[in-house]
């Protein structure tokens, strides 16, 4: 098959582009500077077990009037939109442009291919009493009034669940067949434990290692639902390749341990006491609304949203992964080889 990528060159992307060129399909990144970024992409996609010379690439950018493409396509069996603007305190209008109108463009470039679009969204969309919570009407999301919801969660997060629903909306208007997969925060790789330093996840374990966690948010009900990164990109092969796909994947391992107890065991692995006592998360989002106090904690109010203490209905993508005999990797060991991965790079020595 023929797949096009936006956002090839991102810690899940790159992963994606492994798994696609492993099982021998045609990749097509879509890169915002093609003629720098193609020859690191291919090599981190060799090193990841893929097959670099599979991937080809065209000059594009989310922020550009129909993706200001450089060329024509060819025929396309499938697209995979994971591109976006990804960290907190983003600009609402810049969060927009990218990931909500630019999502759309990709989107109709779907449609003109008459080919499937697989869109990466996130495990909150399926977390209706947050949603409610933050204003989003949820029988006819058209109706939402959005700056509301800019305001209460932010401009990554808000600008990813507007992308869902104007996406949902535009594939229902032009029976555009859509897979959404919806990652909880994405962890590390299941063996050799990399992860970006822009991750969420990597923050929390640097905040752990760096002492900054005196206390847990949240109640001992609380979780940070995860999911490996490889085992994801497989998830994502498999909405963009198989024929017959659930409209939604939930990607997300029902496995994952309490907030609590993830960081006992990842405090285990790097020789430090964990946090046991909490911290209701309004009380620490009133504190992180002190200036200045998020950078020094490196914790941003808007991170906050996604430790929650709901739990989530897997068993349609259960039965799908089962289907096609992808297996999870056991959550324990992806919490240790990312503790590990994120030990040897920056506990040499860490600075104060
Ligand atoms: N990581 C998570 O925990 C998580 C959880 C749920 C959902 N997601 C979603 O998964 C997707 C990928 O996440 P990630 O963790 O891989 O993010 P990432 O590492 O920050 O990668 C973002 C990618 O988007 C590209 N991009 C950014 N702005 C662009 C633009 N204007 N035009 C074209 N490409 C642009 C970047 O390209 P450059 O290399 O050119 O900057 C990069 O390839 C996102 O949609 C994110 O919302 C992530």
């Amino acid at each position: 098959m023929t797949v096009f990528i936006t956002g090839a060159t991102g810690f899940i992307g790159r992963h994606v582009c492994a798994s696609l060129t492993r099982h021998n399909h045609a990749v097509i990144a879509m890169l915002r500077d093609a003629d720098s970024q193609l020859d690191t992409l291919r090599q981190q996609v060799d090193r990841l077990g893929g097959q670099g010379q599979l991937i080809r690439a065209v000059s594009g950018d989310l922020d550009q009037p129909t993706l200001g493409l450089d060329q024509p396509l060819p025929t396309l069996d499938a697209i995979i939109h994971l591109g976006a603007r990804f960290a907190w305190q983003l600009d609402n209008e810049m969060a927009r442009r990218t990931n909500v109108t630019g999502s759309l463009a990709v989107a109709e470039l779907a449609h003109q291919q008459q080919c499937r679009l697989v869109f990466i969204s996130g495990f909150m969309l399926e977390n209706h009493a947050h949603l409610n919570r933050l204003g989003i009407d949820l029988e006819n999301a058209s109706r939402t009034h959005w700056p509301q919801v800019y305001r209460r969660a932010g401009g990554y997060e808000a600008s990813k669940l507007e992308a869902a629903f104007r996406v949902r909306e535009f594939a229902t208007h032009h029976e555009l067949d859509l897979v959404e997969v919806q990652p909880a925060t994405v962890a590390g790789h299941s063996k050799s434990g990399e992860l970006d330093d822009s991750q969420p996840l990597y923050s929390l374990l640097d905040n752990l290692a760096r002492g900054r966690m005196a206390l847990v948010p949240g109640t001992r009900a609380h979780w940070l639902p995860l999911v490996a990164v490889d085992h994801l990109a497989e998830i994502i092969r498999l909405g963009a390749t198989i024929a017959t796909v659930p409209g939604k994947l939930l990607a997300l391992d029902a496995n994952t341990p309490n907030l609590q107890p993830m960081l006992a065991q990842a405090a285990v692995h790097m020789g430090k006491r964990a946090p046991n006592h909490h911290i209701p998360l309004p009380v620490l989002a009133a504190l992180l609304r002190i200036p200045g106090l998020p950078a020094l904690m490196n914790t941003y109010p808007e991170a906050l949203h996604f430790i929650q203490p709901t739990r989530f209905d897997t068993t349609t993508t259960e039965a799908f992964l089962q289907q096609h005999r992808l297996v999870a990797p056991n959550m324990t060991t992806v919490i240790k080889a990312s503790t590990l991965r994120y030990q040897q790079q920056y506990d040499t020595p860490l600075s104060p």
